[in-house]
Formats: C-alpha cells, structure tokens, sequence
C-alpha cells in the first residue's frame, strides 16, 4: 500500500532537459486557475492553489508546466507560481509554451513567428524571471501535416539571444520533430499520451528516447476527457491493477506513463492536495511486466 504523504517526486528517478536535470514527476499548472482550464467563469481558490504548488515543491517537484493562456476571469497560472514559488529554488525547472495566445477576454488566436517574442516576453513578466528554462513550441491542429520551421525558427532566434535556455516541441508528429531538431536541438516533446494509446503514439515515444529526447505526456489521467478531466469511468484492468496496488486509478495511470522508459516524464495536472500527494507518490509504484502487457492491451 502506497502512503501518498512520504513519498517524494525523486522516486522514479531524473531525467536531464538539456543541462538541467528535474525529477522524472512533475506537475501541470493547467488545473490551477478555476474549475474549468480556459473558463474565464469561476475561479479557482487562489489559497489552495498556491498551497498546492508550494507542496509540490516541498515533496521535490521541480519541473513545472505552464503557459501564459493558462487563465481564468481572475486567476493565471504563471502568477500563482511566481507568488507561490518566488524566489524560485535553484533547481526549479519552468517550461511554458509559446504559439497560442488568449487576449484579455480569454479569447483565442495563434501567434505569427514574429508574435512569439512577445509571448516569450509575456511569460517573463509573469514568472518574474530574465530567461525561460524551457520553451515548447505548441503547434496548431491546423498544422498537423505542415511545415513548423518558420516559428521553430524564431523560437530558435530567442534561444540564440539568451531568453530561453531549451526549445521543446508540443502537439507534434514525427516529422514535426524531425523538421524542429534540424533547426536547433530539441529537449522535450510534450503530448497528449496514456494508457490506450495507438501504435503510432508507442513507436514515436521509443523514438524520442532513442534520440535522448524527453516525452512528456499530457493527459495520462484525464485521458479521453482531455481539458474537461477525467471522467471518472475506469476499465476492469485498471481497477485491478489498482486493487492490487492499494493505489488508485490515476496512480497507475501515471505508473504506466513513468515505466514506458526512463525518458517519459510526469507532468499530472491538479488543484487537489490529496490527488497531488498521490501523484507525486504514483513515482514509487513498480508494475509488473504481466500488468504492464494487461494495461497496454487498450483501455
Ligand atoms: N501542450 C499541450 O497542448 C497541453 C495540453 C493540455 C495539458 N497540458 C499540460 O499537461 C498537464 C497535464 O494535463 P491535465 O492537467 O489536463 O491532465 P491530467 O494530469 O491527465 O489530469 C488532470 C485531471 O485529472 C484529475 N486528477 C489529477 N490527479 C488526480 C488524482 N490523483 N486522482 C483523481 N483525479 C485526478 C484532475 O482533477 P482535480 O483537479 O480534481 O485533481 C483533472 O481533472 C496540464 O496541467 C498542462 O500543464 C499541455
């Protein structure tokens, strides 16, 4: 039986992200700022969201996702960090991502290449920080099968002028990658990943580890409810799996993630004390081969 309190994020090891090193469970701010990720309606308990992201960090979190767009009618996500965690700890690790952007009413556009300055500068302002650790270039849907180069491009330019330390990729192919990394080199793809995941999505996390990229998925919990969460419907073998363990569900979902190599990467997304401390102890959890096989048979 998992006792979520003790157990810190370093349990299932450190990956490198260029030369910064973070512990392979990490956190996802997207949850932070109100019930719903991009409903500028009701938001969140600005207390225990900060409380959450200062927990994190005691338990030994130090790679953090974020993003400038991660906001409600009166919470962002960049700025509860930054009063959370400011002066950040030397190790902390912040990776955000730059093409989408929201105006001041929540709505949506997409940045040209020479738009993406300014939401580099954006996230700085917020995070009160002089450069970015990471910086993942999120592509558009409507981009699926184009060409990335332009804006890999000038993201590339920023990193050469000292504002961002490491480029990433996020919502790619791997052509997309392959495009991206001859440009500049690329730490991390982050993507939405988890257990059910197709064939294509297995072949291009075993890629990624084979060219010492980091793969970090998103949704591993929330799954098939993607930014609505998770759903709260779970497979029989999962179930099991659970029992087994004395874990929960969303812990051996994040198991999963953690054992496809030592290059897959945490980031679970929560605003929840308790669903943040079982997180973070998911990284202690060893599945069997015969449960791994059970839970890759598509659930
Ligand atoms: N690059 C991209 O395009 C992209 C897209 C989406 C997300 N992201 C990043 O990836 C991170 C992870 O994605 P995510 O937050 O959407 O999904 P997730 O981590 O898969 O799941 C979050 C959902 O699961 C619930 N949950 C979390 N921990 C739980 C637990 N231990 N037990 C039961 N329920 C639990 C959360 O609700 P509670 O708050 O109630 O716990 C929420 O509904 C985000 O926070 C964001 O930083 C990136």
């Amino acid at each position: 039986m998992l006792d979520s309190t003790t157990v810190p994020a370093a349990a299932a090891g450190t990956w490198k992200l260029g030369d910064l090193t973070v512990n392979r469970v990490g956190f996802g701010a997207m949850r932070l700022t109100g019930t719903a990720p991009f409903d500028m309606g009701e938001p969140s308990d600005r207390e225990r969201s900060i409380r959450v992201l200062r927990r994190a960090v005691e338990l030994g979190v130090n790679h953090i996702d974020t993003a400038a767009f991660y906001f409600s009618s009166l919470r962002s996500a960049n700025e509860l960090i930054n009063r959370a965690l400011a002066p950040y700890p030397d190790d902390l690790v912040i990776v955000t991502k730059v093409w989408p952007g929201r105006n001041a009413s929540g709505e949506w556009s997409w940045a040209t290449p020479e738009q993406l300055r300014g939401q580099v500068e954006e996230n700085l302002r917020q995070l009160g920080r002089d450069h970015l650790d990471v910086v993942n270039l999120r592509v558009p849907p409507s981009r699926r099968t184009g060409s990335i180069a332009e804006h890999f491009g000038a993201l590339a330019a920023l990193r050469d002028a000292g504002l961002i330390r490491h480029l990433g990729v996020s919502n790619v192919t791997p052509g997309h990658l392959a495009e991206a990394r001859s440009i500049a080199p690329v730490v991390c793809v982050q993507n939405p990943y988890g257990i059910g995941a197709p064939a294509d999505d297995q072949e291009f996390v075993r890629t990624c580890g084979e060219q010492g990229i980091a793969f970090v998925p998103f949704f591993a919990i929330a799954g098939e409810g993607a930014e609505a969460g998770a759903t709260g419907t779970e497979s029989d073998v999962v179930l099991a799996v659970a029992r087994a363990h004395g874990a929960t569900p969303a812990q051996i979902r994040l198991a999963w993630t953690l054992q496809q190599g030592p290059h897959v990467l945490a980031i679970p997304g929560t605003s929840n004390p308790d669903h943040l401390a079982d997180n973070v102890a998911a990284g202690a959890l060893r599945l069997s081969d015969a449960e791994l096989a059970l839970l890759s048979g598509g659930h």
